[in-house]
């Protein structure tokens, strides 16, 4: 195989960060950027409030890190509002939940979306049966969240941020109900910074003032309302904000201490394991789909010859190739039956998604088109692209024969995976026509030998503590 593109002697640790923010804004459904403004309002009221550099660094990486337990609850949400989570998780994040006729409105208005007024109502009232729904809900998330801040090395003052984002002022918010100074300082800063985002980005400037101010002491601390509506008449800032072509320059520049913090190879490698995580958590069909596709992966390459910056750069391309995967909704993923048409061509969508993410991240421009490319087939009719065998490189074939492969062998919630024969038989048909022959030959003798069961039977991570989290809620039980 050909070597890998040489990527950078340094990586900066919050430029790889920061661009995979947008995959967290995709899950939770919010317009591309949300994380990122919200560490850029997040950071003017650390620096307002005069915070010491220590306390700076953790907020930093707590506002880019809050929504990254976000898939964990994904499936669990939408099954129970039988909608598509993004589209729940975004109209949700509107309303004042303190107002209880106001949440059930808008509980209702999200429930069965497209689906009959029988089959809306007995969501409804499922949902207004199990009053600790959203706090078992918020719970998932938050917590997921801050152990993948604790996992990536940073501070506890960082996952502690992460744990208590949605603490209300007033002890009404969850997980822990906890009431004032209880709330550790920069989550309270988060809540505010996150809410007043979202809605300045749906309904502008002035409303997302008036809300700060309606639930100035109720949701939020009341100096950190008062500091932040200061900043209503600064034009100039609120214009800065909404520049999304040099958002991620200016989120970059804002980072505290008097060096920005560089990532090892090893210390990136953990940070694409961990959004494997992210990625494999948002449906309970795919327990350690991407962490098996990227092991499988690298051991046919290293079986085919290929270098250590080959099989790195594979690792982490099987690591992540699914990650465009965070903005298809769950209410598709997780169906039982049969896609209809109009389903598929959402599916299809997640590798041009993929693309996107991957080629914000400079130290991934070396293979995020190619790994964005593992549904494509040599003859040409895989997608998105349809692209034909001269057009697809070594880690693209590579990816697309460990791909099928730990997708047919895997067990399902619905069924046990296919044995090592069975599934290599069906894959030989597509030999030729879609997987590159010698990329399969040389899976096929790692399957026969056990090599790829005995790394999925070990999730295939070197980081222990990463493969140690659980992997998410049980799946609730469609309604019917
Ligand atoms: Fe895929
Ligand atoms: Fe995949």
């Amino acid at each position: 195989m050909p070597a890998a593109v040489r990527r950078d002697a340094f990586v900066r640790l919050a430029e790889v960060i920061s661009a995979l923010t947008y995959a967290l804004d995709l899950t939770e459904g919010q317009r591309p950027g949300h994380t990122l403004r919200t560490a850029l309002i997040a950071m003017r009221v650390g620096r307002e409030l005069a915070l010491d550099e220590q306390a700076l660094a953790a907020l930093y990486y707590a506002a880019l890190l809050k929504d990254s337990g976000c898939s964990s609850n994904a499936a669990r949400l939408s099954a129970l509002f039988g909608s598509d989570d993004q589209r729940v998780k975004r109209d949700m994040r509107l309303v004042d939940w303190h107002d209880r006729w106001k949440l059930a409105m808008r509980t209702a208005r999200n429930c069965g979306i497209g689906r009959n007024p029988v089959a809306r109502l007995s969501h409804f009232l499922r949902i207004a049966r199990t009053p600790s729904m959203t706090r078992d809900i918020i719970q998932t998330r938050c917590e997921r969240g801050a152990q993948i801040a604790l996992v990536l090395g940073f501070p506890l003052e960082t996952s502690e941020a992460i744990g208590h984002v949605d603490e209300h002022w007033c002890g009404l918010g969850h997980p822990a109900g906890l009431a004032g100074d209880e709330i550790p300082l920069l989550s309270r800063i988060l809540l505010l910074a996150q809410t007043v985002e979202v809605q300045w980005s749906e309904e502008g400037l002035t409303t997302a003032m008036a809300m700060a101010r309606q639930r100035r002491g109720r949701w939020f601390e009341p100096r950190l309302v008062d500091l932040l509506t200061t900043w209503q008449g600064d034009h100039a800032w609120w214009r800065m904000l909404a520049d999304d072509e040099a958002l991620e320059s200016r989120v970059l520049g804002l980072e505290p201490g008097s060096e920005p913090l560089q990532a090892t190879d090893e210390r990136v490698d953990r940070i694409a394991y961990a959004f494997s995580a992210v990625i494999d958590a948002k449906t309970p069909f795919t327990a350690r789909h991407s962490t098996n596709v990227a092991s499988f992966a690298v051991c046919i390459a290293g079986a085919m010859g290929a270098d250590a910056d080959t099989r790195r750069d594979l690792l982490r391309g099987g690591l992540l190739h699914d990650i465009g995967k965070l903005g298809v909704s769950n209410r598709i993923l997780d169906k039982p039956g049969r896609l209809t048409d109009a389903e598929l061509v959402e599916v299809r969508k997640h590798p041009r998604w993929s693309k996107d993410i991957l080629g914000r991240v400079a130290a991934f421009h070396g293979f995020a088109a190619e790994a964005s490319q593992h549904h494509e087939r040599l003859d040409g009719t895989g997608y998105p692209w349809q692209l034909s065998a001269s057009q697809l490189g070594p880690m693209a074939r590579v990816l697309a024969v460990a791909d099928v492969y730990e997708a047919l062998t895997a067990d399902r919630p619905y069924r046990a995976g296919l044995p090592v024969g069975s599934a290599l038989d069906l894959m030989r048909r597509d030999r030729g026509t879609a997987f590159d022959p010698a990329v399969f030959d040389a899976a096929a003798v790692l399957a026969e030998q056990g090599t790829f069961a005995a790394l999925a039977d070990t999730g295939g991570t070197p980081f222990p503590d990463l493969h140690a989290m659980p992997a998410r809620f049980a799946p609730v039980a469609a309604v019917a």
